[in-house]
């Protein structure tokens, strides 16, 4: 007898252990478990596209490994800074850290930022890709100390809490990554009940 209670495997490729917590219970909802898949083979080219970033890396890794997989690729965005550090955010994180885009904003009153994610799954014969954004602001000092990156200084409209005082379901609840995430896990949902026998969805805001 097939086991019904098995659930499908999606390969995630990121180091990141708090994107996978964020990740696995939005797919486990969708039936899905998720592997963390090391991302050592993580192609990362140069653009200003988050989306571009994680297509490219997608359709390299699908090519050596084969198997469903997502990658997902964030950045935040300051308005302030014109958009800086965006889809630098990785290098500037290292660099300078968030201390570093408080000192940027020392004398600003304008805090707004937003966080934007893109995911790219695929999962035979689907190609999915899905951004989310979360819109918010930057605070004075950093606050909480859950979560990663640029979690401590970063307070989601509609919120007094950073992502870094939150829960990950609190977290979920909010953030550019499980708009993104979920939104992928919709589309592969519908078009899997479609019976479409193939698809490269796009669209960033159909649910
Ligand atoms: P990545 O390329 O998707 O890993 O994201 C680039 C950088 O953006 C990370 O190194 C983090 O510093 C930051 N970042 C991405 N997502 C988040 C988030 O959900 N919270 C805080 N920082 C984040």
């Amino acid at each position: 007898m097939p086991n019904n209670t098995v659930k499908k495997t999606i390969y995630f490729l990121t180091n990141n252990i708090h994107k996978y917590e964020e990740v696995k219970p939005i797919a486990e909802k969708y039936g899905f478990q998720i592997e963390m898949c090391n991302d050592a083979e993580k192609m990362e080219i140069q653009s200003n596209d988050l989306l571009e970033i994680a297509k490219y890396a997608a359709l390299h890794a699908y090519a050596k490994i084969g198997k469903p997989l997502m990658v997902e690729d964030a950045g935040l965005f300051v308005h302030a800074l014109n958009g800086f550090p965006g889809p630098y955010s990785s290098y500037v994180f290292k660099t300078i850290g968030y201390q570093g885009i408080l000192k940027l904003l020392e004398d600003t009153e304008e805090r707004k930022a937003s966080f934007r994610s893109a995911v790219v799954l695929i999962h035979e014969p689907f190609i999915i890709t899905c951004i989310g954004e979360t819109t918010g602001y930057i605070t004075t000092s950093p606050r909480g100390n859950r979560g990663f990156g640029f979690d401590p200084i970063f307070v989601p409209n509609d919120s007094s809490k950073t992502f870094a005082e939150m829960t990950i379901n609190e977290k979920n609840m909010f953030s550019h990554r499980a708009k993104a995430v979920e939104c992928a896990f919709k589309k592969l949902r519908k078009m899997t009940e479609l019976g479409l026998k193939t698809g490269i969805s796009n669209s960033i805001d159909d649910k």
